[in-house]
């Protein structure tokens, strides 16, 4: 990522440019310096990840050995192929199209897209290096280039305006802020991108194995409820679906042109 594509990553608190130092991406006016392992940009402040979103990176962190494992076998608890299957059909990509999924996790989506015909130039964040990390070896395995950086959905590390889609499954509701997750989802599509956002609602936090729900806050109606009310109304094309017996939301909007 960084000798090709590191001129699209900007810090994402202060907007100012980045250049690259030994295995560092230092911003040009304050000095910053983030640190890149394995080829990955790491662009947060730790002091910044807070509540929720402290939360969730610590258990993804562990959670990334067995994610895999656990969707492959668990996948029928969560709407198998059928889901995935939807999602392809949802998502549009245009050959050519330049792709951010925030909360990529291990890139099972970008997988599912790629299986299914939809294929652009890749770029995942996500705020656990452990899902991360599983992603990058995911994606060697698969051959499938998928440009990694670490980051906080709600402070996305890319200047404005750089992608044709943009789109995030299955983390958003455990945010501290969705609302600012969605307007930095808008800043970074370009003018008529496409933008998807999708996770569980509360019918599916209900119905699953109590050893999963642990894993999850309670099931309140606000929580788990499609984000619609947070997409600013100058959005065009907004439309929700919801999946697999409503089970799973899939917002879909366009940025105007
Ligand atoms: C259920 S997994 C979904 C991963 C992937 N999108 C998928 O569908 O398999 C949720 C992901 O959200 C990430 N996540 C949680 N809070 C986040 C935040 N504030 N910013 C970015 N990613 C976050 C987690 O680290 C985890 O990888």
């Amino acid at each position: 990522m960084l000798n090709k594509h590191f001129s699209l990553l900007a810090n994402p608190y202060t907007g100012n440019n980045l250049s690259k130092e030994n295995d560092s991406l230092v911003d040009v006016v304050t000095g910053e310096s983030f640190a890149i392992k394995n080829n990955i940009p790491s662009l947060l402040r730790e002091e910044k990840v807070t509540g929720l979103n402290r939360l969730y990176q610590k258990r993804y962190d562990w959670i990334a050995y067995i994610y895999d494992f656990i969707m492959l076998t668990l996948s029928p608890l969560f709407g198998g192929n059928k889901v995935f299957k939807n999602i392809a059909e949802i998502i549009k990509i245009k050959s050519g199209d330049r792709v951010l999924e925030t909360s990529v996790g291990t890139g099972i989506e970008i997988k599912n897209l790629v299986d299914h015909n939809k294929i652009g130039d890749f770029y995942g964040m996500d705020i656990s290096y452990g899902m991360l990390k599983k992603c990058r070896q995911n994606s060697k395995n698969w051959k499938i280039d998928i440009k990694l950086v670490q980051a906080n959905a709600e402070d996305i590390p890319f200047k404005d305006e750089c992608f044709d889609v943009v789109f995030h499954i299955g983390g958003i509701n455990f945010f501290n802020n969705k609302e600012k997750a969605i307007l930095e989802m808008i800043r970074v599509a370009k003018p008529g991108a496409r933008i998807y956002i999708g996770d569980e609602t509360v019918k599916q936090i209900e119905k699953q194995p109590g050893f999963i729900s642990r894993f999850y806050q309670k099931p309140d109606k606000e929580t788990y409820a499609p984000p619609l009310k947070m997409i600013p109304r100058n959005m065009i094309n907004v439309k929700n679906q919801f999946l697999w017996k409503g089970k799973v939301y899939m917002i879909s909007f366009q940025k105007p042109a």
